[in-house]
C-alpha cells in the first residue's frame, strides 16, 4: 500500500470537491488552521474508541444527533443548551430501559460541510455553485455568498471551538448534575407539547434516577462520581477534506495521526468510494470512525472498505452507520451483518433511520415521517438480533426546538409550514426525539428481559 500522509488523499480522486478560485489564500488558511490548537485531544479520542469497544461488546448503547448541517447563526447560548438537554434527556431514557451506559455523541461543533446532489443550484436560469455548508459557502442565493471562501474554514473552526467550549463548561459545571434532575429539566419539559403520559413517565424516571444516585452514595461508592459525570463526544462529516486534513497532527507520545477537529469523524455515503481521496485521508488516522452505509452498498464492497480502513480489525474502530430506508432493511441488511459475521469483522452497527426515509411533500418541503423512522429502527434491531448480533446505537437529526419540520408524532403535513428552519434535511423536534427514545428504550428494555445475562468467568467463582 502507498505511503500515507495527512496530504496523501491529494493524489486520489475526490468527490463532493469545491473548488477554491483564490490558492494563496486557501493555502494560508490551511497553515494558520495547522498552528492552531487541537478543538480536542488524542486522550479524548482513544477515550471513545474504548467506549465504542465496549459497545461493540454489547456493554454499552450509543446516541449520535444533532442538526443535519450546523450554522454559524445558530451558534447561540439557548441554542446549544437545548441540543445538550434533549441529548441529555434522551441519553437518561435509554440508560434506564436498557440498564447499560449511553456513549453519548453530538453532530456538533464541526458539522458545517455538506454534501450536495448537485454541484450546481439554478433558480429562475440562474446558476450558482450549490450551498456546501457554512464551512465552505454561504446560502444566500447570490454569486458572493456562493463562492467557496477558504477564511470559512477558520470562521467554522472558530465557531467550533466556541461550542465545543461551551459544551465543556456546561458539563463540567453541574448542567447535568443527576442529583437534582428537577433544575434541568422541568422548565425545558413544561415548554414542549408533551402528552401527558410521556411527561409523567418521564418525571418518574428522572426521580428514580435521582433517588438512585443518592442511594449509590449512602453505599459509599467510590464509582459515584463517575457514575454522575456526563460527558460528551463531538462528531461530523469527513467532507473538506482540507479543513480536517489541515487539523491532523502526530501528538507526544503516541503512535500514528489524530485528526483532532473532532472525536468521531465519518464518511458520508456519497464519499465512501474505493479508490476515492476520502477514503485514502480516513485509512491514515487514529480516531474511530464512522462509515455510512446505504441500501446499495455491496457486502463484499463494505468489508474491503472496513479492511481498507482498519487492516488490524482494532477494537472500537469503525462505526458502521446503516441508513438504508424503510422499506430496504430487510433485504439490503442481512447480507452485510452476515458477511461481516462471516469474516470476524469488528463494527459496531448504529442505525440511521433519517437518510432512507426522506421525502417530498406535494409542495416541495423535504420530510420525513415519525413512523417510518421508528420501523427502520426496528427492523434493525429484528435483523441483528435474527443473526445472533445486536444494534450498538441511534443516529438522528434532531434539535432541542419546537421545530416542525417530520411528520407523524403530533405534526401533521399541513403544520410543517409553521416552523421548518433547517437550512438541510427535516430533523426531529424535542418533544419527537423524546418519545422516539422512549420507544427505542422499550425496545431496549425487552430485549434486555428475553437474552440471558453473559455467564460470569466461572475461573473467578469459587468451586464445588
Ligand atoms: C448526513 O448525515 O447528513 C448525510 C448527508 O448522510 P448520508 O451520507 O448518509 O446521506
Ligand atoms: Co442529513
Amino acid at each position: 500500500m502507498s505511503l500515507w500522509t495527512p496530504d496523501s488523499w491529494k493524489g486520489f480522486p475526490l468527490q463532493q470537491d469545491v473548488p477554491y478560485d483564490d490558492e494563496a489564500g486557501l493555502a494560508a488558511v490551511e497553515r494558520k488552521l495547522e498552528s492552531l490548537p487541537p478543538l480536542v485531544t488524542s486522550w479524548e479520542v482513544e477515550k471513545l474508541k474504548g467506549l465504542v469497544a465496549d459497545a461493540q461488546a454489547d456493554k454499552r448503547f450509543l446516541l449520535q444527533g444533532g442538526d443535519c448541517a450546523e450554522t454559524l447563526a445558530d451558534c447561540r447560548p439557548e441554542n446549544i443548551a437545548n441540543k445538550l438537554k434533549i441529548l441529555l434527556q434522551m441519553s437518561l431514557v435509554l440508560v434506564h430501559g436498557g440498564k447499560k451506559p449511553v456513549i453519548r455523541v453530538g453532530r456538533f461543533a464541526g458539522q458545517y460541510a455538506k454534501p450536495r446532489s448537485s454541484p450546481e443550484e439554478e433558480r429562475d436560469g440562474v446558476r450558482l455553485p450549490s450551498y456546501f455548508g457554512d464551512l465552505v459557502n454561504g446560502a444566500d442565493f447570490t454569486k458572493e455568498a456562493r463562492r467557496a471562501d477558504p477564511r470559512a474554514m477558520l470562521n467554522a473552526y472558530m465557531h467550533s471551538a466556541m461550542t465545543l467550549n461551551f459544551i465543556r463548561s456546561l458539563t463540567a459545571g453541574g448542567f447535568a448534575d443527576l442529583h437534582h434532575p428537577e433544575q434541568w429539566d422541568l422548565a425545558f419539559l413544561s415548554r414542549a407539547e408533551l402528552s401527558a403520559e410521556v411527561r409523567a413517565e418521564y418525571t418518574n424516571m428522572s426521580r428514580t434516577l435521582a433517588e438512585a444516585v443518592r442511594f449509590m452514595e449512602a453505599l459509599g461508592e467510590r464509582t459515584v462520581d463517575q457514575l454522575t459525570r456526563v460527558e460528551f463526544f463531538t462528531s461530523h462529516e469527513g467532507l473538506n477534506l482540507r479543513y480536517e486534513s489541515a487539523q491532523t497532527r502526530k501528538v507526544p507520545r503516541r503512535k500514528g495521526y489524530y485528526d483532532l477537529t473532532t472525536h468521531m469523524p465519518w464518511i458520508g455515503e456519497r464519499t465512501r468510494a474505493e479508490g476515492g481521496a476520502h477514503v485514502e485521508f480516513f485509512r491514515g488516522i487514529a480516531n474511530t470512525v464512522g462509515v455510512k452505509l446505504g441500501p446499495k452498498v455491496a457486502p463484499d464492497e463494505a468489508l474491503r472498505l472496513f479492511e481498507r480502513l482498519d487492516p488490524e480489525n482494532t477494537p472500537g474502530k469503525i462505526v458502521a452507520i446503516t441508513r438504508m430506508g424503510r422499506a430496504n432493511v430487510e433485504t439490503s441488511l442481512p447480507p452485510l451483518v452476515e458477511a461481516i459475521r462471516r469474516e470476524g469483522r469488528r463494527v459496531l452497527f448504529v442505525c440511521d433511520p433519517m437518510h432512507g426515509n426522506t421525502k417530498s411533500t406535494a409542495s416541495g418541503l423535504k420530510t420525513r415521517d415519525f413512523g417510518d423512522i421508528l420501523s427502520e429502527v426496528e427492523s434493525t434491531f429484528d435483523v441483528l438480533e435474527a443473526s445472533g448480533g445486536h444494534l450498538g446505537g441511534v443516529h438522528f437529526e434532531l434539535t432541542g426546538e419546537d421545530v416542525t419540520e417530520c411528520t407523524g408524532g403530533g405534526l401533521r403535513e399541513a403544520d410543517l409550514d409553521k416552523n421548518y428552519v433547517s437550512v438541510c434535511d427535516p430533523r426531529l423536534n424535542y418533544r419527537q426525539a423524546l418519545e422516539m427514545a422512549f420507544l427505542i428504550a422499550r425496545r431496549l428494555a425487552k430485549r434486555r428481559s428475553s437474552v440471558p445475562p453473559p455467564p460470569e468467568d466461572s475461573e473467578a467463582r469459587p468451586r464445588g
